[in-house]
C-alpha cells in the first residue's frame, strides 16, 4: 500500500502516505484514494460548516469558538473529528448543526463546500511558529509520523514530503490562496493566528456574523473568556480532552495541544542558519503568490 517509512542516516524516522506524488498523514483513512472521493462526495446540510487548517494552525482554538458561537453554548467541545481520517457514511450521521474539520488543501475539501453551500472558516498561521509547534507535537506522541531532531524536522517541514495532509505548509497554502481568489461561490472566512492574539474579540464577533447566529454582547464575551488558552488548556486536560480515535498515540487519546500558545516563539528557537534556510525556501516557494504574510510573518 502507500505507507512510506522513510529513516535517514542520522536515524530520523518519517512515515506517511503516499498519492499520487502527495503525501498525506499516515492517519488518513485506508486507501488515499478511496478516502478522498468520500470526502469530496460529503453531502451538505444548512449550516454546515466546514473549518479548514494546516495542523498546528490554532484548529482546537477556532473549532472551540466557533462551536460555542453556532451552538450558543459554552461548552468545550475537544478536538475534532478530521473528516478524511474518518468514515464519511459515520460523519454524515452526526447531527446539526455541524461542524466538520479537515487538514486538506483546498482541491479535495469536499465538493458542497467548493460550490459554496457549506460555509468554510479557514485559519492561517506564521510557517516558523506552525514549524516549531508541530516539531514539538510530534515529539510528545507515542506511534507518532515522526522521530528526531529539530534541525531535521525542519528539513522534512521545508520539503514536499511532510507529515501533514497533502503536501508541505507552502504547497498547502498557496493551493488555499489560489482557491479563494478563483472561486467566486465560495462562502469563506479567512482568519489569522496571529490577529487572534491581537483581537480576540472582533474576530469571534466576525465568526458570529459569518455564521449569522444572533449574538449578544454578553455571550460573545463570555465567548472570548471560555476560548482562553487557560481555559481550554483546563478543559483538555480533563476527560473532555480523551478521544477513542487518538488512542494508540497516548495519554488515552489526549492530543498534546495547549503547549504555550504565542506568537513568534520561532525567534526563540530557530538558529541563524535554520532561520536563513527558511527564509530562502519561503521565497523561493510564495515569491510569486503575492500573499502578505509580512507582518506576522517577521
Ligand atoms: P503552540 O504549539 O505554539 O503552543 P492546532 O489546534 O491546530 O493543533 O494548533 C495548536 C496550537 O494552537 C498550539 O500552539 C496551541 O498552544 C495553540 N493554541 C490553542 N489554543 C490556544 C489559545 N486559546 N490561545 C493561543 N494559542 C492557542
Amino acid at each position: 500500500m502507500e505507507l512510506v517509512e522513510k529513516i535517514d542516516d542520522q536515524g530520523n524516522t518519517l512515515i506517511f502516505k503516499r498519492y499520487q506524488g502527495r503525501t498525506f498523514s499516515k492517519n488518513m483513512r485506508g486507501n488515499v484514494g478511496d478516502q478522498l472521493k468520500q470526502v469530496a462526495s460529503l453531502s451538505c446540510r444548512p449550516h454546515d460548516v466546514l473549518l479548514c487548517t494546516f495542523p498546528k494552525s490554532g484548529t482546537h482554538w477556532v473549532y472551540n469558538m466557533a462551536r460555542m458561537i453556532q451552538t450558543k453554548t459554552l461548552r468545550y467541545s475537544g478536538t475534532p473529528v478530521i473528516i478524511e481520517q474518518e468514515n464519511i457514511k459515520v460523519v454524515d450521521e452526526t447531527s446539526s448543526p455541524r461542524m466538520f474539520h479537515t487538514h486538506l488543501p483546498f482541491p479535495f475539501i469536499p465538493k458542497a463546500a467548493m460550490e459554496g453551500q457549506m460555509k468554510i472558516i479557514y485559519v492561517l498561521r506564521n510557517p516558523k511558529d506552525v514549524a516549531y509547534s508541530y516539531y514539538m507535537f510530534l515529539s510528545r506522541l507515542e506511534n507518532s509520523s515522526y522521530i528526531g531532531s529539530f534541525d531535521h524536522y525542519q528539513k522534512v517541514f521545508l520539503s514536499e514530503e511532510t507529515t501533514a495532509s497533502g503536501g508541505s505548509w507552502f504547497t498547502h497554502t498557496k493551493e488555499w490562496y489560489t482557491g479563494m481568489l478563483t472561486n467566486q461561490s465560495l462562502k469563506i472566512l479567512s482568519l489569522r493566528f496571529e490577529d487572534l492574539k491581537k483581537n480576540l474579540y472582533q474576530n469571534i464577533l466576525q465568526i458570529a456574523e459569518f455564521l449569522g447566529v444572533d449574538h449578544d454582547e454578553t455571550f460573545l464575551r463570555n465567548v472570548e473568556r471560555a476560548v482562553s488558552f487557560e481555559n481550554l488548556k483546563e478543559k483538555h486536560a480533563t476527560i473532555l480532552g480523551e478521544t477513542e480515535r487518538y488512542k494508540s498515540l497516548g495519554d488515552n487519546g489526549r492530543l498534546p495541544i495547549y503547549r504555550k500558545g504565542i506568537v513568534g516563539e520561532w525567534k526563540n528557537v530557530f538558529t541563524v542558519a535554520q532561520n536563513e534556510t527558511f527564509d530562502a525556501v519561503y521565497r523561493e516557494k510564495m515569491g510569486d503568490v503575492g500573499l502578505n504574510l509580512e507582518v506576522e510573518y517577521e
